[in-house]
């Protein structure tokens, strides 16, 4: 049994480092887990028992009998994706009612209307070759109108009278943006609160009315687990801007998504790969489009579990990971993965950039990614282990040169190792 302290995980690089598999273990000491931001853009696989799950929006704490799983303030919620996520656990063998008792909605959280996803897809195909390469969720459109100040929020749902004069300011806005920005179809008052009728009932079981007196006690006391989605690469503000999502996925969102401040977290777990994958455009220095590459992807399975779309992968990158840990608050490391390079006769990890032209080196991350295509990574070499560590229980029967490679990565990111995965599974973890 750890000590368990309130706890934030967040991924740490571009999304996909198995952030939910740390969050369900994690969940083992937790009363209560909350998803503080993004949408159904994530996907987040955990398995238990030798069985497969994956969740894009509930919290991954959910397969536990007696803990409370919370969406957030900071989410937003595409009901109808919700609700088949929903379907697609129960058909796994998890009952309704244990969904009705556990997984709670914030009434703050806000609403991917159908002209979102509209709109997120209408923007992908003008951005042409600079497309974002997002998850056409229908995300960035959400929380700009959130930001805008147009967005709807579940509560809405739940009271006509002022859900029919906030569609009275928007929709005229929205129809205007949709006909004459992207030459779509606009949509008629009647039609969009009978969808929002529809997202009313979908919702209905799980809003929680009662959040305030709820969290309250939740933050005095209970432990919390609170759930990231993404990464810090991908974080609005701090992320490989604009090649982003449109959330904060770094430990302070948190402080914002899940509606108990900051004093409410004690630490923050930030989740890498033992090597580096991203999904969608945007730099990425350490990128292997060769064999090597190849071999990541076929050995990790890296192909993504919202969209199944192949995962680009390179090596580990500790220039934009030292980054990482700065501005994604991250007090503590979690490495997965770590047995995918298990047959790496050299594994390599950036540990400064090089200009092609210059030939300067840079060791501070270059925050305009625009720039990155004249950087090439410095590596260091470290020698495989060549050994499988799937069976590996304990931080002492880790290869030697495993070890090796795990102490450079601390010492580069000064950072401590607190989780080591060597497998998908729970019991394929060690706790340093
Ligand atoms: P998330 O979005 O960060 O939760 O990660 P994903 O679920 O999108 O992708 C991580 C993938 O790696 C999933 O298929 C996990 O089951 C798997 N996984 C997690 N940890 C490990 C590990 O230590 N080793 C291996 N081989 N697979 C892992
Ligand atoms: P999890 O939680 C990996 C990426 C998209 C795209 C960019 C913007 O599983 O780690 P969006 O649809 O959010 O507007 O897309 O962000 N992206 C992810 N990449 N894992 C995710 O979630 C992601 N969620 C969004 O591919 O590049
Ligand atoms: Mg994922």
């Amino acid at each position: 049994m750890i000590d368990f302290k309130n706890t934030v995980v967040v991924g740490a690089q571009f999304g996909d480092e198995g952030k939910a598999k740390i969050t369900d273990l994690l969940a083992t000491y937790a009363d209560f887990i909350i998803r503080f931001q993004g949408g159904s853009n994530a996907g987040h696989t955990v398995v238990n028992d030798g069985i497969k799950y994956a969740f894009h929006l509930i919290p991954s704490g959910i397969l536990y009998e007696n803990k409370i799983c919370m969406i957030g303030s900071g989410c937003v919620i595409k009901p109808d994706d919700l609700q088949k996520e929903i379907s697609d656990i129960i058909a796994q063998g998890i009952s309704k009612e244990h969904f009705e008792k556990c997984l709670k909605i914030s009434p703050l959280a806000h609403i991917t209307m159908k002209y979102h996803t509209d709109i997120d897809g209408a923007n992908e195909t003008n951005l042409g070759k600079s497309k974002i390469g997002t998850t056409k969720k229908g995300i960035g459109p959400t929380y700009t109108d959130k930001y805008a100040r147009r967005g709807i929020r579940v509560e809405d749902l739940f009271n006509t009278k002022t859900l029919s004069k906030k569609l009275d300011d928007i929709l005229p806005i929205k129809n205007k943006e949709l006909e004459f920005v992207y030459n779509l179809k606009p949509y008629s008052k009647e039609e969009i609160l009978a969808e929002c009728e529809k997202y009313k009932e979908i919702l209905a079981p799980y809003v929680d009315f009662n959040w305030q007196e709820n969290l309250l006690n939740i933050r005095n006391n209970k432990k919390i687990l609170f759930e990231g989605a993404q990464g810090v690469m991908l974080d609005i503000d701090y992320g490989t801007y604009p090649y982003v999502t449109s959330s904060n996925p770094i430990a302070g969102g948190a402080s914002i998504g899940a509606s108990m401040g900051v004093k409410a977290i004690d630490r923050a777990v930030g989740v890498f790969k033992a090597y580096m994958t991203r999904v969608g455009e945007g730099a990425f220095v350490t990128e292997l489009t060769d064999e090597t590459g190849e071999a990541l992807r076929n050995i990790g399975g890296e192909f993504g579990v919202t969209t199944g779309r192949p995962r680009r992968c390179g090596w580990f990158d500790a220039v934009s990971a030292k980054y990482s840990c700065l501005v994604g608050g991250i007090t503590e490391i979690a490495i997965t993965k770590l047995d995918v390079l298990d047959s790496f006769d050299e594994i390599k990890v950036a540990t400064a950039y090089k200009n092609k032209l210059t030939g300067e080196i840079i060791k501070q991350y270059p925050t305009n990614v625009l720039t990155h295509e004249e950087f090439e990574p410095v590596y260091e070499t470290f020698k495989g282990w060549k050994t499988d560590t799937t069976k590996c229980k304990n931080y002492s029967e880790l290869p030697q040169n495993a070890k090796d490679y795990l102490r450079a990565l601390e010492n580069m990111l000064q950072t401590k190792i607190a989780i080591v995965s060597v497998g998908p599974d729970r019991n394929q973890t060690i706790f340093v």
